[in-house]
């Protein structure tokens, strides 16, 4: 299936960078692939990942303070999420946002039957997660080399090198490592990537131990034709319910993207409340789904979340009055409420 990613000159202004791309197919092919994927049933339960504290905050160039992060991951678990990505160990140079992550992991009240993960690049920020009290870690790699190369200072390869050593330990400790593939719809320095090679290192992050590979369309471009397709590339090396989509909001495509993910069997959606952050080395990328936005749907579909989403909605207004921004939820910021 010819899906052709163009980059092209934009006057979007600074906000999107640039550059911004342009997304053309072969619409009978990615049609066709689109309806043989809703013929499948949905599922009956989806496992919401709240990545807010960790990919929401990550980005914001003023510092939150950690009782803030603090409450506001309290207030996650409150709602029924049943995994809330607390922090990550990466370096505070690269990252000075997340420097407090031994600070908020200390500070959380932590609910029985919710699991606080936190990202691990590397062997040093996998101890110190563990040290800080950590019970889970995710390892984050690239499909695209250049991309990998600006967020985590290695190639693809070297990255699945140092993820080895990360796993090795984490077996040792009886701890659950997630994976992460970035990029999987499109890079901001590279453009279009490759099916193939997302199911690639997918199948690395699989085959090293990773429990759950989330695939992420780190800058938001991906459309429902591109996610069909490299779907149908990665369900053939990694099974179906080891896979989580994460995808961000930048072209307004995540709830489409998503219901095809749904609709191929995948039950793990990441997502972010309010609809906070980016990645600080994918320039323009806006947040995630909001996790508001998401719940919204699957409830409207029938599909059990176990998420409360008033509380959940008091956990995205706390966030937006704490940064002073309105909330990118669609649902949040609806005046019809129901
Ligand atoms: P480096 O500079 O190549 O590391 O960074 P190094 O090994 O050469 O060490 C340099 C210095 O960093 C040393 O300190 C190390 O001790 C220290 P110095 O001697 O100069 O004082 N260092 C660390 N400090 C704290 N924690 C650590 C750590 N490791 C080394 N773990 C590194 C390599 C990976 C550390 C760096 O590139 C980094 O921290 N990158 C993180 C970038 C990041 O967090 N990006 C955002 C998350 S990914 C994302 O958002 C995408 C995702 O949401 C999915 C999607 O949307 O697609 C997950
Ligand atoms: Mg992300």
């Amino acid at each position: 299936m010819a899906t052709v990613m163009r980059i092209v000159n934009s006057s979007l202004g600074p906000r999107m960078g640039q550059r911004c791309f342009a997304l053309s197919s072969n619409h009978a092919a990615v049609a066709k692939a689109v309806n043989v994927a809703t013929s499948r049933p949905l599922p009956e339960k989806v496992k919401i990942v709240e990545v807010g504290p960790r990919d929401g905050l990550q980005n914001e160039k003023t510092i939150v303070p950690a009782e803030v992060k603090i409450h506001l991951i309290d207030m996650l678990s409150e709602a029924g999420l049943p995994v809330i990505e607390a922090t990550s160990f990466v370096s505070p140079k690269w990252v000075p946002q997340m420097a407090d992550q031994v600070e908020v992991m200390k500070g959380i009240q932590r609910k029985p039957g919710v699991n606080y993960p936190v990202l691990t690049p590397n062997l040093k920020g996998y101890q110190a997660a563990v040290k800080a009290g950590a019970k889970e870690v995710a390892i984050f790699g690239a499909a695209s080399e250049l991309f990998s190369k600006k967020n985590i200072n290695c190639s693809v390869e070297e990255s699945l090198q140092r993820f080895e050593e990360v796993m090795k330990a984490a077996k040792q400790d009886g701890v659950p490592v997630r994976g992460y593939v970035s990029c999987v719809l499109g890079c901001p320095y590279e453009g279009k990537v490759s099916p193939a090679k997302v199911a690639q290192v997918a199948k690395r992050l699989y085959a090293m131990g990773c429990y759950e590979i989330s695939l992420g369309d780190t800058i938001g471009v991906g459309t429902p034709g591109g996610m069909t397709e490299m779907l149908e590339a990665v369900k053939q090396e990694v099974p179906v319910d080891a896979l989580a989509v994460h995808c961000h909001d930048t072209y307004g495509q995540a709830l489409a993207n998503i219901l095809v993910a749904l609709q191929n069997g995948i039950s793990v959606v990441d997502s972010s409340v309010a609809g906070l952050g980016g990645c600080p080395y994918a320039q323009g990328a806006s947040g995630n789904v909001a996790t508001e936005d998401v719940v919204y749907m699957l409830h409207g579909l029938g599909i059990h979340t176990g998420v409360d989403l008033p509380k959940l909605m008091d956990a995205g207004s706390f966030i937006c009055r704490s940064l002073n921004r309105r909330t990118s939820s669609k649902v949040a910021q609806a005046s019809c409420k129901l």
